[in-house]
């Protein structure tokens, strides 16, 4: 079993590029079927998660072409099966993508009901309300949702909950349907712009993506496009010390930036990059995740691993996901002192984390007990890596070429070899 193991206690410093959006990245891939015409597609993060939908994307028969590890071109018009099976689904959970895709191209699909990480019950009702005021017939069987359309005609649709997933995946099958279609209450996240602009760039006519009214015009077929994933919003923040973080789009990051402010850090932004330092201690605030530009939800574990060592008590509130507090047990054992009632973590703060031998619950907490072994005193390693694999490209890589002593290792022999060399 692969795991990390980490020396903390050793402040980071320098600069890191920040990759392409994997949240982006997934529905743009997912997307790039819709044409028949070859879509190249740049900056993909190179993540196990990108990896199995270009897998589920050939297993359907489409032309997959790896240009370099971050580049891809894909041909839809090889593709011979509109079933997505649950090997795929139950490793991904962003391959729902293919079903708005599939159903907007051929008006027909079947896709197994998701996976993914375990961070809440994610319901598709929403997904499922907005193919149908498109004119699908959707039937659940088999475990699959299946969808079909004699033709999908233009409406008005308003989501009852701010949903990114159904936001995008409506997107999707109403670009080429019969007339227009408005979405309202849509998710405003940065990579719904993103795939908005992609489609746009296929020759989609959709406007007001980044506003909760999103309008497309239907066109009768999408052509090719070279196209660029937008930073990731999100692995950009989780590099925590006195650091310039490069190649973000800082206005992405202002609702992390502005709880790192408020905790004590010291934030520059400038135009492609934002400096985060954190000289003095820092103290508690109160954090509330929220759709965008609220605080990201998938920023919640790591935020609460900085408060965890600030001064005071901070509370955090998770109002996205029911079950995404599954680190707070782990992050106890390293010394942590928070108390989980219902949907709010209050924290007091404590003078250090101790290091331990923990596993990652899912992708994000991972990535915040990474960043609690960065900060621990001591030799920290963390088990069920796989999770944080899935969205963050070279994690260890990265954060050594800024000072982290971390190392990816699958034998207790290489833990005590990195031991012997650390200290
Ligand atoms: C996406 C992100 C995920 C992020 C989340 C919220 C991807 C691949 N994943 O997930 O990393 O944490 O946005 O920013 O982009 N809901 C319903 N019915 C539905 C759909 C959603 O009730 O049909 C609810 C969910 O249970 C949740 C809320 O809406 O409480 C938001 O979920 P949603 O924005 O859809 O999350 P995902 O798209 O699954």
């Amino acid at each position: 079993m692969e795991q990390y193991v980490i020396k903390g206690g050793v402040p980071l410093s320098g600069e890191v590029e920040i990759g392409g959006a994997k949240n982006a990245a997934l529905a743009i891939l997912a997307a790039a079927i819709m044409t028949d015409e070859t879509v190249t597609i740049d900056n993909l993060p190179d993540v196990r998660d990108i990896n199995v939908l270009l897998d589920a994307i050939a297993g359907i028969g489409a032309k997959v072409e790896r240009i370099d590890s971050h580049t891809v071109k894909i041909n839809g018009s090889y593709i011979d099966c509109l079933c997505v099976d649950y090997d795929s689904m139950k490793k991904i959970r962003a391959s729902y993508y293919l079903l708005g895709a599939l159903l907007g191209k051929y008006k027909e699909a079947e896709v197994a009901l998701p996976g993914g990480c375990n961070i809440g019950s994610r319901p598709m009702d929403l997904h499922i309300k907005g193919f149908k005021a498109l004119g699908a017939n959707v039937e659940l069987r088999n475990g699959a949702v299946a969808v079909e359309a004699k033709e999908l005609v233009g409406t008005h649709i308003y989501l009852d909950k701010v949903s990114v997933g159904a936001t995008i995946n409506v997107m999707m099958a109403a670009v080429m349907a019969d007339g227009k279609t408005t979405i309202e209450n849509a998710a405003k996240e940065p990579h719904v712009v993103d795939v908005a602009n992609f489609l746009n760039s296929m020759g989609a006519n959709i406007r007001g993506a980044g506003t909760d009214v999103i309008r497309i015009v239907g066109v009768e077929s999408l052509h090719k496009t070279d196209y660029s994933v937008i930073p990731d919003q999100i692995e950009a923040a989780a590099t925590h010390g006195d650091i310039l973080v490069k190649n973000v789009i800082p206005k992405h990051l202002e609702a992390t930036s502005a709880k790192l402010l408020e905790a004590g850090c010291r934030i520059e932004e400038f135009d492609d990059a934002v400096r985060v330092s954190a000289a003095g201690p820092l103290h508690n605030t109160q954090v509330t995740t929220l759709p965008y530009p609220g605080f990201p939800t998938d920023m919640q574990p790591q935020m609460a691993v900085v408060l965890g060592i600030a001064q005071g008590t901070s509370t955090v509130t998770e109002s996205i996901f029911e079950n995404r507090f599954k680190y707070v047990d782990e992050l106890t054992r390293m010394g942590a002192d928070i108390k989980v009632e219902s949907n709010v973590a209050i924290i007091n703060g404590v003078d250090h984390y101790m290091s331990a031998r923990v596993s990652a619950p899912d992708l994000r907490a991972g990535a915040a007990l990474v960043i609690a072994g960065l900060a621990a005193e001591g030799i920290t390693v963390i088990d069920d890596i796989h999770f944080i694999e899935r969205g963050y490209e070279e994690f260890p890589e990265k954060l050594s070429q800024v000072g982290a002593k971390i190392e990816k290792v699958s034998t207790e022999k290489e833990i005590q070899k990195f031991t012997l060399k650390v200290s």
